[in-house]
């Protein structure tokens, strides 16, 4: 199995480029199922969820050619609506392909994700959303089996114990685009991810309104055509970097990014005393002596459950204490103990952790248990002076495109060992 040595304690220093986002890329993909016609994606990044994607994809009629950052999907007369557990386990937002399947062929049958271990992860809000538009579901050996004999729009109120979904906001969206009526979903949700989507669905043919608000409205068309988009730069990467350059005390100009979709994050690390300019596609990170802040996570624009861990990397090593609380997935904090193994002062109390800092990480084997836990090792290995070792870095590969080249580049001793 492949783990990620560090040689920590150097400053990171100069310039990054931005990949497209993996959670605007994903729902894209998937839209695809609503048209016969080519879809031709650009800033795709190479991923091993694009990938997973792609052989689901693949499995369900298509042809998906990656060159580079572009991906072209095109259709063959192979169909099939069936999205086996074996992909679906493997990622969640495959059951993206649920609504589409629908839409399109009137009939899917989904594998149940099932668990993770960022926390209880049910899919019931996607399943009141398409039961809403008319559709009859049947849950049976762990598989949802969908059918209707058309989709009518309704509207659709989308609140969970934890706020919107986003995942079942774009089900939803991807099936009330090809329903007879109008569609509007109430309280879904404002990600720029659910924006980017849309933004492909109108070139497609769709007729929606209010995306970025919480009032989406749906007027179902008879069909979709094909459409050329380019995926949004991926916020996640971007904020994962502003604070790998301030763990390191270094200077890094992030480029190919938007700064806009980052506002709480931004706000949050000025108050803890960062020093950061940017400008329309571009963040500049400057040397900064830290404070500890409380955050606590919030659905978009708040500061984003996907940067959490990360963060408490950097208040990990910041003065004083602050308070990290997860309103979103209240059991992720599975990168608090392997944090605490290297020299962190971090106390879990049930949604919050209560974090001292201290001044810097000692190095230390650790094991990443999830793609942003991975995220937040890392940094803490950067911030370490001595050798890292980051195992399990396959969570790492399903959501950063060239993480330790991109690194590297910026003065970083990193390197990937079999
Ligand atoms: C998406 C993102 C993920 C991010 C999360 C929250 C993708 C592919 N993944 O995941 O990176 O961490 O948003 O920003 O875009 N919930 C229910 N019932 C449901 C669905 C969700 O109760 O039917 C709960 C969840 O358990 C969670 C909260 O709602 O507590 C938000 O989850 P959700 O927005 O659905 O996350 P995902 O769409 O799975």
């Amino acid at each position: 199995m492949k783990k990620l040595l560090i040689f920590g304690g150097r400053l990171l220093e100069g310039e990054v480029r931005i990949s497209g986002a993996k959670n605007a890329v994903l729902p894209i993909m998937a839209a695809s199922l609503l048209t016969d016609e080519d879809c031709i994606i650009e800033n795709v990044p190479q991923l091993s969820d694009v990938f997973t994607m792609m052989k689901l994809l693949s499995s369900l009629g298509k042809k998906l050619v990656l060159d580079k950052n572009t991906l072209i999907i095109k259709s063959t007369s192979k169909k099939n609506y069936i999205a086996p557990y074996q992909l679906v386990k493997t990622m969640r937002a495959s059951f993206c392909v649920l609504g589409p399947l629908l839409a399109k062929f009137k009939k899917a049958k989904v594998s149940l994700p099932g668990g993770c271990v960022i926390g209880v992860r049910p899919v019931d809000l996607h399943l009141k959303g398409l039961k809403l538009l008319g559709a009859k579901i049947k849950i049976s050996s762990g598989y949802v089996e969908a059918r209707c004999s058309s989709l009518k729009g309704n509207s659709i109120f989308l609140e969970g114990p934890f706020g919107p979904s986003v995942t079942a906001t774009e089900n939803i969206l991807m099936a009330s685009v090809l329903a007879k009526g109008t569609t509007l979903i109430e309280n879904a949700s404002c990600e720029p991810e659910v924006v980017d989507l849309v933004s492909f669905l109108k070139k497609m043919g769709a007729k929606i309104e209010g995306e970025g608000s919480a009032w989406i409205r749906v007027k179902g068309v008879d069909s979709l055509g094909g459409a050329y988009h380019k995926v949004i730069p991926d916020r996640i990467e971007t904020g994962t970097f502003i604070m790998a350059s301030l763990i390191t005390g270094g200077k890094v100009v992030i480029k190919d990014c938007n700064p806009h979709h980052l506002t709480a994050v931004i706000e949050k690390l000025k108050e803890a005393g960062a020093k950061i300019k940017f400008s329309s596609n571009c963040i500049q990170i400057y040397p900064s002596k830290l404070q500890g802040v409380n955050i606590t996570t919030h659905p978009y624009p708040g500061f984003p459950t996907d940067l959490q861990a990360q963060f408490m990397s950097l208040m990990c090593v910041s003065r004083g204490v602050s308070v990290i609380k997860e309103d979103v997935f209240p059991d992720r904090f599975m990168h608090v103990p392997e944090l605490n193994r290297m020299g962190a002062k971090i106390k879990r109390e049930g949604p919050y952790a209560i974090v001292e800092g201290v001044s810097s990480f000692s190095p230390a084997p650790v094991v990443a248990s999830d793609l942003r836990a991975s995220a937040a090792l890392v940094l803490a290995g950067l911030n370490a002076k001595g050798r890292t070792e980051v195992q399990r870095i396959y969570h790492l590969e399903r959501g950063y495109e060239n993480l330790h080249k991109k690194l590297q580049k910026l003065g970083a001793k990193v390197r990937i060992v079999e």
